[in-house]
């Protein structure tokens, strides 16, 4: 059994392809064998240490979160999924362990995969089509007809963002990299803004202003909202957690696996109102490699990174 790991925080270059024992399998958790696991900026960044807090000082760690495939076993106080099934989901942030032949993961963040979706469509979904419905719909409070404005409208969360609310009946407008305007009009994007776009002049038209990025100064977002509008954010530092407690606008979403909202994603993919664009598959054997390129030069403009066993 191989899968990507590292003996210590750091750069591209502590991640291996080694040989492993999956861990032993808790009441709640599932064995699945992975068909498809897909890269995130966030393994990158755990990786290096940023949220070691949480993550711990316990190596080799494995790498990944998204992953689809068929599950082996089931912990015994799972119900809910059975082995054979085919399934999308993602591994627990504090052991994660995707980029391999199998992971372990608890049952809530695994569901049935659409038998419509390839397993590699299916792996790109769990992390930004979940962090994109809970910021849309658990804190944005989404209604069909609002107005959506999406920074960074071309990236993962973003597409995941701007397909859900479209499919729940809002109107989006959105930001992308000069010259991708024709992409992100494809999407239904209207209008389509430069990431340096001018708040003033999109005074007071959108219910929820979500910024994907992280980047959009507060006081520029502000400007965007209708009365009683909602600034989303997916960067979750200590300022922007510490301003989502106080009263306000403003909310930080932190993706958390419940497992309705998965399933909600999952079934927006399966009836064809969500897709995230694949721009590579590799087979687990040159995946560090993929990944480091991923890391140092990559846009995701593109689209996802697959990794496929082999
Ligand atoms: N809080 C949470 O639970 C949570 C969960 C998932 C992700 N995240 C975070 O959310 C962010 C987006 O994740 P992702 O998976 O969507 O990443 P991604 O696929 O790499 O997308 C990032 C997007 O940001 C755009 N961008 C780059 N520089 C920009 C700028 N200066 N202004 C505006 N947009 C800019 C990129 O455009 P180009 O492609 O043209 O460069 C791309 O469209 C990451 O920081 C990630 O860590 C947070």
């Amino acid at each position: 059994m191989k899968r990507i790991q590292y003996h210590r925080y750091g750069g591209p270059e502590v991640m291996r392809l080694e040989d492993f024992e999956p861990r032993e399998l808790g009441a709640e958790d599932v064995l699945v064998r992975v068909r498809a696991a897909a890269a995130n900026p966030m393994d990158f960044g755990i990786r290096d240490g940023a949220m070691k807090m949480m993550t711990g000082r316990s190596f080799p760690r494995g790498m990944g979160y998204d992953f689809a495939g068929v599950v082996e076993a089931v912990g015994a106080d799972v119900t809910r999924l059975r082995v054979g099934d085919e399934v999308l989901g993602g591994a627990p942030i504090k052991w994660s362990g995707a980029f391999a032949d199998v992971v372990v993961a608890e049952h809530k963040g695994i569901v049935e995969k659409p038998a419509n979706l390839s397993f590699e469509a299916a792996a790109a979904l769990p992390t930004v089509g979940l962090t994109a419905y809970q910021a849309l719909f658990n804190k944005g409070k989404l209604q069909p007809g609002q107005a959506v404005f999406v920074h960074g409208s071309l990236g993962g969360v973003g597409r995941a963002g701007v397909q859900l609310a479209s499919a729940h009946g809002a109107r989006v407008a959105g930001s992308c990299r000069a010259g991708s305007a024709d992409e992100a009009r494809a999407l239904g994007i209207d209008p389509v803004v430069d990431f340096d776009f001018d708040a003033a002049a999109l005074a007071q038209r959108f219910d929820i202003v979500f910024d994907t990025v992280g980047k959009l100064p507060i006081k520029e977002a502000r400007k965007m909202l209708s009365p009683n509008g909602r600034i989303v954010s997916t960067s979750p530092s200590p300022a922007n957690i510490a301003r989502s407690a106080l009263p306000g606008p403003f909310h930080a979403v932190i993706a958390h696996a419940v497992t309705a909202d998965i399933e909600a994603v999952a079934r927006a993919a399966g009836d064809g109102h969500l897709e995230l664009p694949i721009a590579r598959t590799v087979p687990l054997s040159e995946a560090v490699a993929a990944l480091t390129d991923l890391e140092r030069n990559g846009s995701s403009k593109r689209g996802k990174l697959i990794i496929v066993p082999g």
